[in-house]
């Protein structure tokens, strides 16, 4: 039998009783409803091999390249692995991801294949509950306004990889900065969230430095929220499938020197559209 159970009133559910290696059409439009009611859910005990992982990320649309760290004979699958060696990268901070792309994406699928005994859990925020908790006089501030997004913070990240200046100048000559509006409205339901991460956010178009700055920091203490958040606790082998238009996550590097590797796969997302308040015809 299927059962969904939220981990939080906010966000996260967690689904019993689908096996992701064998879903149809009805089962994959069902779990994308539940994603954007739960902007996050997650699922146990799947044996899933790299292309079953590929497989089921595709039922729900095109797949991302990541330039960072791609999976060898996979270029869709984005390895994040941490050791003695190599410790957490630069995940351990609250964002959306590739929000550099003019066009982020839809969502992104993480499945566990080593976890540390402790620690290592994802922290993830509601961003439509974030807008929703600030004050009028802010959302006022923000309304109709545009950020600048940049690569540049992956630069640590692909040199970390090993990636030479000459590519990360190629990189950066590809990706060059972006503007998304900072109140975004999704796409399947029109509504409101907040789109301004701290580590892909570089500024506020049109607006000085030493007054985006300030402003930035409160929409960026929005998403560390208790009261907007869920933790998941990763098993071997769990999933989880975030809905990136409306949420940020963050993985706690508490557990160095233990290893734990995950692989992502990362759905191709559309151009943000500006949120133009309760009756501008969005449903
Ligand atoms: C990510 O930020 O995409 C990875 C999150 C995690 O490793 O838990």
């Amino acid at each position: 039998m299927v059962e969904v159970e939220p981990l939080t009133p906010a966000i996260g559910a967690e689904i019993t009783g689908i096996d992701l290696r064998d879903i149809d059409a009805e089962t994959a439009d069902w779990i994308l409803a539940k994603l954007i009611d739960h902007k996050v859910v997650f699922f146990r005990d799947q044996e899933l091999d790299t292309e079953a992982h590929v497989a089921f990320a595709r039922r729900f649309g095109a797949l991302e390249t990541h330039p960072v760290k791609p999976k060898e004979g996979f270029p869709e699958v984005m390895v994040l692995h941490a050791d003695g060696d190599h410790p957490p990268a630069c995940t351990a901070y609250w964002h959306s991801d590739v929000t550099w792309r003019p066009d982020p994406s839809l969502g992104s699928i993480l499945y566990a294949r080593e976890v540390p005994p402790v620690g290592g859990d994802t922290l993830f925020a509601n961003m439509e509950a974030a807008y929703e908790g600030l004050d009028d006089e802010t959302k006022a501030l923000i309304e109709g306004r545009y950020a600048i997004h940049e690569f540049e913070p992956l630069r640590r990240t692909l040199i970390a990889s090993g990636a030479d200046e000459e590519r990360i100048a190629r990189y950066e000559e590809k990706y060059p900065s972006v503007r998304h509006p900072i109140v975004r409205a999704h796409p399947a339901t029109g509504r409101p969230s907040l789109y301004v991460n701290c580590l892909f956010t570089m500024g506020i178009e049109g607006m000085p430095i030493e007054e985006a700055k300030p402003l930035l920091e409160r929409l960026y203490a929005q998403a560390k929220k208790p009261e907007y958040q869920c933790r998941f606790r990763w098993r071997r082998h769990s999933v989880a499938f975030w809905d990136n238009r409306a949420t940020q996550h963050y993985a706690a590097a508490d557990y160095f020197p233990a290893i734990r590797t995950m692989e992502r796969v990362t759905i191709e997302g559309e151009k943000p559209l500006p949120y133009c308040g309760a009756d501008d015809g969005n449903a």
